[in-house]
């Protein structure tokens, strides 16, 4: 399976701490944010990936993370984005690289926990559509969200003013290769993007799509909060993975 880690648009819910750089090489505790999404596929065993990228800053992503020896990778593949017309317009650049194989994608914003190497293990073998991640949280209405009935998905909404269920679909999406038509069909939203959820919602309404749910913790890192969030997390998780009793003590490890 082939990995995209989507990383445009212009970060604006974060000036001006982008207004000089893009939102995804700004720090998540000790690492640029890129760092988190790109370890998160690698470690499923992904090692062909493509970063999409846009903006006045592009060209740091190339002199960050270079070919990718720092996750063990021998090469990345680039992409650039003209403007911010959503994840979904960012997606479909990714068409060409794709070459007709399923694909995993994440959104350059999303910090996991945990692992996705067993979802992407069960797409492996799924036949054909699409898989998403879900993670219950208390506050549904900033996010994707699904509606559950029983034990199939029968539609998601986008930042909901009242949300059908605690479940946010994340962003990390599992496509075959007919996602790429459904992108072409898609018409701007209300905020003038190319949305995801109209992507998953094709899936879901041709009956295709499966889910799974994300273990450990998840947050993005679009907003102050979430971004100083997502710093805490990764904090603790190094801590807690260092010596538990010095952590649990509140000592400072270095
Ligand atoms: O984090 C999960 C959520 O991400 C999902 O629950 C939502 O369904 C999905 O729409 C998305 O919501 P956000 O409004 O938080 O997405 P945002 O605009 O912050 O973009 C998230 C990432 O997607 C961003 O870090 C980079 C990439 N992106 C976004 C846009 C708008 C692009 O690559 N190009 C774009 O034009």
């Amino acid at each position: 399976m082939k990995g995209i880690v989507l990383a445009g648009g212009t970060g604006s819910r974060l000036f001006p701490l982008t207004k000089i750089t893009n939102k995804h090489l700004l720090p998540i505790y000790d690492k640029p944010m890129i760092y988190f999404p790109i370890e998160t596929l690698v470690e499923a065993g992904i090692r062909d990936l493509l970063v999409v990228t846009g903006g006045r800053n592009s060209g740091d992503f190339l002199r960050l993370l270079e070919n990718g020896k720092e996750f063990g990778l021998k090469h990345i593949n680039y992409a650039y984005q003209e403007g911010e017309g959503g994840i979904a317009e960012a997606l479909a650049l990714a068409e060409h690289f794709a070459e007709n194989s399923k694909i995993c994608v994440i959104l350059g914003d999303n910090i996991i926990e945990g692992s996705i190497a067993e979802a992407v293990r069960s797409f492996q073998q799924q036949e054909r559509g699409a898989k998403i991640l879900l993670k219950k949280v208390p506050d549904a209405e900033r996010f994707g969200v699904a509606e559950i009935v029983g034990d199939r998905i029968s539609g998601i909404e986008e930042k909901p003013a009242h949300p059908k269920s605690s479940y946010a679909v994340t962003g990390i999406y599992m496509y075959d290769k007919t996602v790429f038509d459904k992108t072409r069909t898609l018409k701007p939203s209300a905020r003038g993007e190319l949305e995801i959820t109209d992507v998953n919602n094709a899936y879901i309404h041709e009956g295709t799509m499966t889910f799974s749910y994300l273990e450990g913790w998840w947050t993005d890192a679009g907003t102050f909060e979430s971004l100083l969030h997502a710093a805490n997390l990764v904090r603790e998780t190094r801590r807690g993975k260092q010596k538990p009793h010095l952590a649990k003590a509140g000592v400072l490890q270095g």
